[in-house]
């Protein structure tokens, strides 16, 4: 089996209903932070872990999504008759030349699990990553994927990202028991949003997965589960019986920005981070709080 991952598939077709009114008629993915939507810092992650072929699983109103990652035609000539050189590039360069998009529906609301069974015919029999672009993790000196994708060359297992969690918000994350094996930590049992009291630890699962072909298989022998809906969490128990999967604990600052105070923190972290505006922004901010 390849210990290459080429692709990676970006689940977008949820509702986003607690961004409401702002997510009623455009995708929760095309939320903003600072200049730049969720989605494409998921998929600037993606390519610098050397990721090709980007497989978003999309729904009904989707479409401002499958239209960021295509050329914006009119307005590439419009800024260029302009000469506003530098927002055709910005423009131009969502996504480099060697990348391909490809855009697969998922027809009904079926839950997480059944959005990445979709992906199948494009996936195909090879190891893939899974983005939950809601969950945004800062650069820092490798993304996260990266740190991910190089373990997986070592070690050809699936590995999930995890970070330990409060004990009172285990109802929010897929929880998994773990036991060091050498260097790694291998997943001994995966829960879908266990209570605190049945919850096997405190360390949970954010949005990064890197997942063997056989996942597929798994998940398409699953049935409803938590929510009832059908949860990647449950075939990955599934997978657990015939295969290694690793927990991965990432370098890296996570941001959930499924949550108004997730994204409310991210948003004000890269903004003092931005090459333009972090300095004046900084200053403000500090200058209205009044901090020296
Ligand atoms: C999903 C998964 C959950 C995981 C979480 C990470 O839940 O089902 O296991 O911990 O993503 O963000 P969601 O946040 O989509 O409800």
């Amino acid at each position: 089996m390849t210990r290459l991952v080429r692709k990676a598939v970006f689940p977008v077709a949820g509702l986003g209903t607690r961004f409401l009114p702002a997510t009623k008629a455009s995708p929760k993915e095309m939320l903003p932070i600072v200049d730049k939507p969720l989605i494409q810092y998921a998929v600037e992650e993606a390519v610098a872990a050397g990721i090709e072929v980007m497989v978003f699983v999309t729904g009904r109103n989707k479409s401002a999504i499958t239209n960021h990652f295509d050329t914006a035609y009119e307005l590439e000539m419009e800024l260029e008759s302009r000469n506003k050189v530098e927002m055709l590039e910005v423009v131009r360069n969502i996504t480099p030349s060697h990348v391909s998009c490809v855009f697969i529906r998922q027809n009904m609301p079926l839950g997480l699990g059944h959005a990445v069974l979709c992906a199948e015919p494009v996936v195909g029999d090879e190891p893939f990553a899974v983005v939950l672009a809601d969950d945004l993790i800062d650069d820092g000196e490798r993304g996260c994927l990266r740190q991910m994708v190089d373990v997986f060359s070592k070690t050809g297992c699936s590995i999930l990202a995890t970070q330990e969690v409060a004990p009172s918000e285990t109802t929010s994350y897929g929880i998994v028991d773990t036991e060091e094996v050498g260097d790694l930590v291998q997943v001994r049992g995966i829960v879908e949003k266990p209570k605190p009291e049945d919850a096997p630890s405190n360390r949970g699962v954010v949005g990064r997965y890197i997942l063997t072909s056989e996942i597929f298989h798994q998940l398409s022998q699953t049935g409803k589960g938590a929510g009832n809906e059908i949860q990647l969490t449950d075939a990955i128990a599934r997978l657990m019986a015939r295969e290694k999967v690793m927990a991965y604990n990432f370098k890296g600052h996570r941001y959930d920005c499924g949550s108004k105070m997730g994204y409310l923190q991210a948003t004000v972290d890269y903004a003092v981070n931005h090459h333009h505006l972090g300095e004046e922004f900084e200053a403000w901010l500090r200058n209205r709080f009044n901090q020296a």
